[in-house]
Protein backbone atom coordinates (compact mmCIF):
# COMPACT_ATOMS: atom_id res chain seq x y z
CA UNK A 1 0.00 0.00 0.00
CA UNK A 2 1.18 3.86 -0.51
CA UNK A 3 2.84 5.88 1.95
CA UNK A 4 -0.06 8.75 2.49
CA UNK A 5 3.01 11.00 3.78
CA UNK A 6 4.63 9.99 0.53
CA UNK A 7 8.38 9.55 -0.23
CA UNK A 8 11.17 12.60 0.68
CA UNK A 9 13.98 12.20 -1.64
CA UNK A 10 17.37 14.33 0.30
CA UNK A 11 20.73 14.94 -1.56
CA UNK A 12 23.40 14.80 1.14
CA UNK A 13 21.85 12.44 3.00
CA UNK A 14 24.64 11.33 4.58
CA UNK A 15 25.94 13.73 7.15
CA UNK A 16 24.82 16.81 8.84
CA UNK A 17 22.01 18.66 7.92
CA UNK A 18 20.48 16.55 5.56
CA UNK A 19 20.98 12.97 8.08
CA UNK A 20 19.27 15.40 10.55
CA UNK A 21 16.47 15.48 7.78
CA UNK A 22 16.50 11.69 7.11
CA UNK A 23 16.06 10.91 10.77
CA UNK A 24 13.44 13.76 11.26
CA UNK A 25 11.13 13.10 8.00
CA UNK A 26 11.35 9.36 8.39
CA UNK A 27 9.98 9.98 12.34
CA UNK A 28 7.32 11.93 10.25
CA UNK A 29 6.11 8.74 8.41
CA UNK A 30 7.63 9.51 4.75
CA UNK A 31 9.78 6.81 2.99
CA UNK A 32 12.94 7.85 2.08
CA UNK A 33 15.31 8.58 -1.07
CA UNK A 34 18.95 9.17 0.76
CA UNK A 35 21.45 10.43 -1.52
CA UNK A 36 25.23 11.40 -1.43
CA UNK A 37 28.79 9.48 -2.70
CA UNK A 38 29.21 7.45 0.79
CA UNK A 39 27.36 4.67 0.15
CA UNK A 40 28.35 2.71 3.34
CA UNK A 41 27.31 5.71 5.68
CA UNK A 42 23.86 6.43 3.57
CA UNK A 43 23.25 2.47 4.26
CA UNK A 44 23.88 2.56 7.97
CA UNK A 45 21.44 5.34 8.06
CA UNK A 46 18.97 3.77 6.27
CA UNK A 47 19.28 0.69 8.08
CA UNK A 48 18.96 2.56 11.69
CA UNK A 49 16.01 4.36 10.43
CA UNK A 50 14.12 1.19 8.79
CA UNK A 51 14.41 -0.26 12.36
CA UNK A 52 13.29 2.72 14.50
CA UNK A 53 11.38 4.45 12.08
CA UNK A 54 9.44 1.37 10.35
CA UNK A 55 9.90 3.34 6.77
CA UNK A 56 11.23 2.37 4.03
CA UNK A 57 14.25 3.69 3.02
CA UNK A 58 16.42 3.39 -0.69
CA UNK A 59 20.16 4.15 -0.71
CA UNK A 60 21.29 5.80 -3.94
CA UNK A 61 25.08 6.31 -4.18
CA UNK A 62 25.01 9.34 -6.67
CA UNK A 63 27.77 12.33 -7.12
CA UNK A 64 25.68 15.21 -8.14
CA UNK A 65 28.75 16.88 -9.91
CA UNK A 66 28.71 13.81 -12.19
CA UNK A 67 25.66 14.04 -15.35
CA UNK A 68 25.13 10.52 -15.39
CA UNK A 69 24.41 10.27 -11.84
CA UNK A 70 22.40 13.38 -11.15
CA UNK A 71 20.32 12.16 -14.50
CA UNK A 72 19.42 9.10 -12.04
CA UNK A 73 18.05 11.50 -9.62
CA UNK A 74 16.03 14.05 -12.16
CA UNK A 75 14.53 10.63 -13.26
CA UNK A 76 12.79 9.43 -10.05
CA UNK A 77 12.14 13.00 -9.32
CA UNK A 78 10.21 13.19 -12.58
CA UNK A 79 8.77 9.64 -12.77
CA UNK A 80 7.80 8.83 -9.19
CA UNK A 81 4.92 9.94 -8.36
CA UNK A 82 5.12 8.47 -4.82
CA UNK A 83 7.95 11.56 -4.10
CA UNK A 84 6.28 13.92 -2.66
CA UNK A 85 9.09 16.18 -1.36
CA UNK A 86 12.90 17.52 -2.13
CA UNK A 87 15.32 18.02 0.33
CA UNK A 88 18.05 19.74 -1.91
CA UNK A 89 20.63 19.50 0.39
CA UNK A 90 23.89 18.61 -1.21
CA UNK A 91 26.41 21.41 -0.74
CA UNK A 92 30.18 22.57 0.24
CA UNK A 93 31.56 25.32 1.28
CA UNK A 94 35.05 26.73 -0.85
CA UNK A 95 36.44 29.46 2.31
CA UNK A 96 39.66 30.56 0.46
CA UNK A 97 40.17 34.37 -0.87
CA UNK A 98 38.52 34.55 -4.26
CA UNK A 99 41.82 36.00 -6.41
CA UNK A 100 43.77 32.91 -4.53
CA UNK A 101 41.12 30.06 -5.55
CA UNK A 102 42.18 27.30 -7.94
CA UNK A 103 39.37 28.25 -10.38
CA UNK A 104 38.91 24.07 -11.04
CA UNK A 105 37.81 24.13 -7.77
CA UNK A 106 35.30 27.45 -7.91
CA UNK A 107 33.56 25.43 -10.99
CA UNK A 108 33.11 22.33 -8.87
CA UNK A 109 31.76 24.65 -6.36
CA UNK A 110 29.16 26.23 -8.46
CA UNK A 111 28.61 22.72 -10.52
CA UNK A 112 27.66 21.11 -7.12
CA UNK A 113 26.10 24.06 -4.94
CA UNK A 114 24.58 25.75 -8.32
CA UNK A 115 23.86 23.35 -11.40
CA UNK A 116 22.54 20.12 -9.82
CA UNK A 117 20.92 22.21 -7.25
CA UNK A 118 18.69 23.83 -10.08
CA UNK A 119 18.42 20.41 -11.98
CA UNK A 120 17.26 18.73 -9.26
CA UNK A 121 14.65 21.33 -8.57
CA UNK A 122 13.53 21.91 -12.48
CA UNK A 123 13.30 17.80 -11.76
CA UNK A 124 11.19 18.12 -9.18
CA UNK A 125 8.50 21.19 -10.23
CA UNK A 126 8.47 19.27 -13.53
CA UNK A 127 7.52 15.94 -11.58
CA UNK A 128 5.36 17.93 -8.97
CA UNK A 129 3.69 19.93 -11.34
CA UNK A 130 2.19 17.73 -13.73
CA UNK A 131 1.36 15.40 -10.24
CA UNK A 132 -0.30 18.78 -8.73
CA UNK A 133 1.46 17.95 -5.25
CA UNK A 134 4.91 18.35 -3.51
CA UNK A 135 7.23 20.98 -2.26
CA UNK A 136 11.01 22.25 -2.89
CA UNK A 137 12.85 22.18 -0.09
CA UNK A 138 16.60 24.48 -1.02
CA UNK A 139 19.24 24.85 1.81
CA UNK A 140 20.81 28.13 0.93
CA UNK A 141 22.75 30.18 3.82
CA UNK A 142 23.00 33.22 5.33
CA UNK A 143 26.32 33.57 3.68
CA UNK A 144 24.00 34.60 0.65
CA UNK A 145 22.78 37.75 2.33
CA UNK A 146 26.13 38.91 3.36
CA UNK A 147 28.90 39.98 0.78
CA UNK A 148 30.56 41.65 4.28
CA UNK A 149 31.48 37.82 5.18
CA UNK A 150 34.16 37.17 2.55
CA UNK A 151 33.10 33.96 1.60
CA UNK A 152 32.93 35.21 -2.33
CA UNK A 153 31.72 32.40 -4.35
CA UNK A 154 30.00 29.93 -1.63
CA UNK A 155 27.85 33.06 -0.85
CA UNK A 156 27.06 34.15 -4.46
CA UNK A 157 25.75 29.87 -4.65
CA UNK A 158 23.86 30.37 -1.67
CA UNK A 159 22.77 33.92 -2.62
CA UNK A 160 21.44 32.14 -6.14
CA UNK A 161 19.64 29.28 -4.05
CA UNK A 162 17.74 31.72 -2.27
CA UNK A 163 16.55 33.79 -5.51
CA UNK A 164 16.24 30.47 -7.12
CA UNK A 165 13.47 29.69 -4.40
CA UNK A 166 12.00 33.06 -4.12
CA UNK A 167 11.47 33.07 -8.19
CA UNK A 168 10.24 29.61 -8.12
CA UNK A 169 7.53 30.12 -5.23
CA UNK A 170 6.53 32.63 -7.56
CA UNK A 171 5.94 30.72 -10.61
CA UNK A 172 4.84 27.60 -9.01
CA UNK A 173 1.92 29.23 -7.21
CA UNK A 174 -1.21 27.83 -8.11
CA UNK A 175 0.23 24.50 -9.27
CA UNK A 176 0.10 23.05 -6.09
CA UNK A 177 3.78 22.73 -5.49
CA UNK A 178 5.32 24.32 -2.03
CA UNK A 179 8.90 25.84 -1.97
CA UNK A 180 11.16 26.47 0.82
CA UNK A 181 14.35 28.18 1.30
CA UNK A 182 16.44 26.84 4.40
CA UNK A 183 19.04 29.74 5.50
CA UNK A 184 21.42 28.15 8.16
CA UNK A 185 23.98 30.27 9.69
CA UNK A 186 26.77 28.32 11.24
CA UNK A 187 25.91 25.14 11.56
CA UNK A 188 27.92 22.40 13.22
CA UNK A 189 28.78 19.74 10.83
CA UNK A 190 32.01 18.25 8.44
CA UNK A 191 31.68 21.11 6.28
CA UNK A 192 34.07 22.64 8.33
CA UNK A 193 36.74 20.63 8.15
CA UNK A 194 35.74 19.47 4.50
CA UNK A 195 36.27 23.22 3.69
CA UNK A 196 39.95 23.07 6.02
CA UNK A 197 38.53 25.22 8.58
CA UNK A 198 38.71 24.06 11.66
CA UNK A 199 35.21 24.53 13.55
CA UNK A 200 37.08 25.33 16.66
CA UNK A 201 37.93 28.70 14.70
CA UNK A 202 34.11 29.28 15.00
CA UNK A 203 33.08 31.40 18.16
CA UNK A 204 30.70 28.77 19.83
CA UNK A 205 27.80 31.42 20.22
CA UNK A 206 27.08 31.70 16.29
CA UNK A 207 27.44 28.25 16.19
CA UNK A 208 23.99 25.94 16.18
CA UNK A 209 23.68 22.50 16.66
CA UNK A 210 22.28 20.56 13.23
CA UNK A 211 19.05 18.81 14.97
CA UNK A 212 18.07 22.24 16.50
CA UNK A 213 18.69 23.65 12.72
CA UNK A 214 16.52 21.23 11.19
CA UNK A 215 13.93 21.18 13.56
CA UNK A 216 13.25 24.63 13.40
CA UNK A 217 13.51 24.42 9.50
CA UNK A 218 10.75 22.06 9.64
CA UNK A 219 8.86 24.08 12.13
CA UNK A 220 9.37 26.74 9.26
CA UNK A 221 7.82 24.66 6.71
CA UNK A 222 4.76 23.15 8.66
CA UNK A 223 4.42 27.04 9.37
CA UNK A 224 4.03 27.55 5.73
CA UNK A 225 7.56 29.96 5.27
CA UNK A 226 9.12 30.56 1.98
CA UNK A 227 12.11 31.67 3.39
CA UNK A 228 13.76 30.17 7.03
CA UNK A 229 15.83 32.39 8.87
CA UNK A 230 16.11 30.00 12.15
CA UNK A 231 18.62 32.42 13.94
CA UNK A 232 16.60 35.49 12.89
CA UNK A 233 14.38 36.02 16.33
CA UNK A 234 12.24 39.00 14.88
CA UNK A 235 10.20 37.37 11.49
CA UNK A 236 9.29 41.33 11.00
CA UNK A 237 13.26 42.33 10.48
CA UNK A 238 12.80 39.83 7.06
CA UNK A 239 9.30 41.43 6.19
CA UNK A 240 11.24 44.48 6.20
CA UNK A 241 13.91 43.25 3.93
CA UNK A 242 11.84 42.12 1.19
CA UNK A 243 9.42 45.14 1.78
CA UNK A 244 12.36 47.49 1.02
CA UNK A 245 13.16 45.08 -2.05
CA UNK A 246 9.46 45.10 -3.60
CA UNK A 247 9.83 49.41 -2.79
CA UNK A 248 12.26 49.02 -5.67
CA UNK A 249 10.25 47.39 -8.63
CA UNK A 250 8.23 50.39 -9.85
CA UNK A 251 11.47 51.94 -10.84
CA UNK A 252 13.54 49.08 -12.01
CA UNK A 253 13.30 49.51 -15.48
CA UNK A 254 12.44 53.28 -17.39
CA UNK A 255 12.19 54.42 -20.89
CA UNK A 256 15.13 56.86 -19.39
CA UNK A 257 17.86 56.72 -17.04
CA UNK A 258 17.04 59.07 -13.60
CA UNK A 259 17.55 62.43 -13.69
CA UNK A 260 20.41 62.27 -11.06
CA UNK A 261 22.55 60.79 -13.52
CA UNK A 262 22.37 63.98 -16.13
CA UNK A 263 22.30 61.86 -19.25
CA UNK A 264 21.04 64.20 -22.20
CA UNK A 265 17.61 61.87 -23.28
CA UNK A 266 17.31 60.47 -26.92
CA UNK A 267 14.09 61.26 -28.14
CA UNK A 268 12.58 58.35 -31.09
CA UNK A 269 13.31 60.37 -34.62
N1 LIG B 1 27.11 23.74 8.28
C1 LIG B 1 26.93 25.04 8.07
O1 LIG B 1 27.47 25.92 8.78
C2 LIG B 1 26.02 25.48 6.96
C3 LIG B 1 25.55 26.81 6.97
C4 LIG B 1 24.73 27.23 5.94
C5 LIG B 1 24.35 26.35 4.94
N2 LIG B 1 24.81 25.06 4.95
C6 LIG B 1 24.42 24.18 3.84
O2 LIG B 1 23.86 22.98 4.33
C7 LIG B 1 23.99 21.96 3.35
C8 LIG B 1 24.46 20.68 4.01
O3 LIG B 1 25.77 20.86 4.52
P1 LIG B 1 26.22 20.36 5.95
O4 LIG B 1 26.55 21.54 6.75
O5 LIG B 1 25.27 19.36 6.48
O6 LIG B 1 27.63 19.71 5.56
P2 LIG B 1 28.16 18.22 5.48
O7 LIG B 1 27.97 17.51 6.76
O8 LIG B 1 29.52 18.32 4.89
O9 LIG B 1 27.15 17.56 4.44
C9 LIG B 1 27.25 17.75 3.06
C10 LIG B 1 26.48 16.61 2.38
O10 LIG B 1 26.55 16.82 0.97
C11 LIG B 1 27.03 15.61 0.37
N3 LIG B 1 27.81 15.93 -0.82
C12 LIG B 1 28.91 16.72 -0.92
N4 LIG B 1 29.36 16.71 -2.18
C13 LIG B 1 28.53 15.90 -2.88
C14 LIG B 1 28.48 15.48 -4.23
N5 LIG B 1 29.40 15.87 -5.13
N6 LIG B 1 27.48 14.64 -4.62
C15 LIG B 1 26.57 14.22 -3.73
N7 LIG B 1 26.55 14.58 -2.43
C16 LIG B 1 27.54 15.41 -2.03
C17 LIG B 1 27.89 14.94 1.43
O11 LIG B 1 27.92 13.53 1.28
P3 LIG B 1 29.05 12.64 0.57
O12 LIG B 1 30.39 13.18 0.99
O13 LIG B 1 28.74 11.26 1.08
O14 LIG B 1 28.78 12.77 -0.89
C18 LIG B 1 27.08 15.27 2.69
O15 LIG B 1 26.05 14.33 2.85
C19 LIG B 1 24.95 22.51 2.28
O16 LIG B 1 24.20 22.93 1.16
C20 LIG B 1 25.58 23.70 2.98
O17 LIG B 1 26.01 24.69 2.07
C21 LIG B 1 25.63 24.61 5.94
Amino acid sequence: MSNPKGTALITGASSGIGAIYADRLARRGHDLILAARDEARLNAIAERLRAEAGVSVEVISADVTNRADLRVLEQRLRDDAAIQLLINNAGAALLSPFAAADPDDLDKLIQLNVTAVTRLANAAAAGFSVRGAGAIVNIGSVVGLAPEFGNTVYGATKAFVLYLSQSLAHELAGAGVRVQAVLPGATRTEIWERSGRGIENVPAEILMDADELVDAALAGFDAGELVTLPSLPDAEDWRAFEAARLALQPNLSKRHPAARYGVKLVEPA
